[in-house]
């Protein structure tokens, strides 16, 4: 009966600890975005605008062929006309699902 018990709370925890992990991700991306990208991107659907040059990120999430996992590596190399954010795995892979979630 202990045992049983034990197993039900692990695995309760393990769903409770996934839910965590995948909430935590887009809405972690979402303040990165406003902390850090929004100043020359369109981050969210309640930002008028950001500069001319750089394209908001639902029209990025909307592309044909979009993917988060491919964006979150390419958010990891430096690239011209972008600073050098870097950025972790794991924070680059937040951004990438927040991005994601803009094309919704
Ligand atoms: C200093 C201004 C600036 C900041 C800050 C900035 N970007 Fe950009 N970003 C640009 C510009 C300009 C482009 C377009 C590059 C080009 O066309 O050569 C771009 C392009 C991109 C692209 C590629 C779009 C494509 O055409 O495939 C992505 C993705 C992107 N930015 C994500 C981000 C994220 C995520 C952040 C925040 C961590 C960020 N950017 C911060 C200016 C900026």
């Amino acid at each position: 009966m202990t045992r049983m018990i034990g197993a039900l709370l692990s695995l309760a925890m393990t769903a409770m600890l996934t839910q965590a992990a995948m909430a935590a991700s887009s809405a972690n991306g979402e303040k990165m975005a406003r902390r850090w990208c929004a100043a020359c991107h369109v981050v969210a659907k309640d930002q008028a605008s950001g500069t001319t040059q750089a394209p908001p990120f639902s029209g990025i999430a909307n592309r044909p062929g979009f993917d988060a996992s491919k964006l979150a590596l390419w958010l990891l190399l430096p690239h011209p006309r972008m600073p050098d954010m870097n950025m972790s795995r794991s924070e680059a892979e937040d951004l990438a699902a927040y991005i994601a979630d803009q094309g919704r």
